[in-house]
């Protein structure tokens, strides 16, 4: 929990350095909250199952009560209706902004009409909300780049490249399969891009290949992101393309659930229980605690470091920004094309995490301990 606490100290300071250069501070140099010119904001989060959207959720919430403001946090158990409902009630309770994680990025159309109609901002929060020209600002991060990323650990783990991006001394050739995210969500389709992008060049000089012949995106897809879904598509992978005794290299998988998953599928079926003993490389992103823990132990080989603490700073400064009838900043102004409109966005830089690093990057900047890396635990 306390890293929750710094990320809301981070947002206030920030806050307060926005306000004073943007003129937001009262006129005796009081804070929204001193002055009592807070709102009610409605945060709308997908899911409870991964850690990261709670952790998300409580550091939006915390930055938003720090600079003054009440907040309506809502779960939707990754069902859309209840999302639709919740985001719903959160406009006839009198929301004056809304922050929104959505489940299916197309299914908001009619909420955030509602929220037009009655002046309410709507900020996308990490995933694009789709066909809707009333998403009035976008914070993620470079989705992109992290696909990118996702393959370039794959490539590291597989020798072809080293951890610092160069070549390494591997030439293959490698067996490899590929994981995707849930369609209905944007980001699944940048994770995707930016890591195809990555490998078609070692695919084509046949360092790669996918023996699967599962390359498409719609085959590689797991519905909501889920595990369980994620590790029978890989014990179905390892029936049908090798139990003829060809053997498995490496995982492309987009995150640390699906990984997990992945990698249940692999141990049952009697690869090694580490890297060096025979499991296949498998890639991650999130950060999730557990799967910092199988890196460490050199089960899984990397994952993906999103800061959701800088996030959330990110978003509480747009809030501040429209609720005091600014312009928020946007760092990108055509990335995202959500069918109707391009949406301003702020992106973030993402890490790559290797068992080389993730001292640094996770436990020196205090987003986990050494005891929640040896328990597996948050
Ligand atoms: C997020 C990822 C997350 C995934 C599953 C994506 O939209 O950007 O960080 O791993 O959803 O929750």
């Amino acid at each position: 929990m306390r890293r929750f606490t710094i990320a809301a100290t981070g947002a206030v300071l920030a806050l307060g350095l926005a306000a004073c250069a943007g003129g937001g501070a009262g006129s005796d140099g009081s804070t929204a909250e001193e002055s009592g010119e807070g709102g009610l904001i409605g945060v709308a989060m997908p899911t409870e199952t991964s850690e990261r959207w709670i952790a998300d959720g409580n550091a939006v919430k915390a930055g938003l009560e720090e600079a003054g403001y009440d907040v309506d946090l809502q779960y939707a158990a990754d069902d859309i209706p209840t999302q639709q409902q919740q985001i719903d009630q959160m406009i006839t309770k009198g929301a004056d902004l809304l922050i929104v994680a959505s489940i299916d990025g197309t299914a908001l159309s009619n909420q955030l009409q509602a929220a037009a109609d009655q002046g309410i901002p709507v900020i996308a929060y990490d995933r694009l909300i789709r066909d809707s020209e009333n998403v009035d600002f976008y914070v993620t991060f470079d989705n992109y780049a992290v696909g990118h990323q996702q393959a370039t650990s794959l490539l590291a783990g597989l020798g072809v490249l080293t951890e610092d991006g160069s070549d390494g001394d591997a030439t293959g050739p490698f067996n490899i399969e590929l994981f995707a995210g849930s369609l209905d969500d944007n980001n699944a389709h940048f994770f995707w891009q930016g890591a195809i992008d990555r490998l078609e060049p070692y695919i084509e000089d046949g360092t790669i290949s996918v023996p699967s012949g599962q390359t498409e995106i719609e085959q590689a897809a797991t519905l909501r992101w889920s595990q369980e879904t994620a590790q029978k598509r890989m014990e179905d992978l390892l029936t049908s393309t090798y139990s003829d005794g060809t053997e498995l290299h490496g995982v492309l998988s987009p995150y640390d659930g699906i990984s997990r998953g992945i990698i249940t599928a692999l141990q049952n079926d009697g690869s090694g229980p580490t890297i060096p003993e025979g499991l296949p490389v498998v890639t991650g992103q999130d950060a999730e605690i557990g799967s910092v823990k199988l890196i460490d132990e050199d089960v899984q080989y990397a994952t993906i470091f999103k800061d959701t603490r800088k996030l959330a700073d990110q978003a509480v400064i747009v809030a501040q920004a429209f609720l005091s009838g600014e312009e928020p900043e946007a760092n990108d102004t055509e990335s995202y094309d959500n069918g109707v409109k391009v949406v301003p966005s702020f992106l973030l830089v993402s890490d790559v995490v290797y068992k080389s690093n993730y001292y640094d990057l996770l436990l020196e900047t205090g987003y986990w301990t050494e005891a929640q890396v040896a328990s597996g635990q948050s």
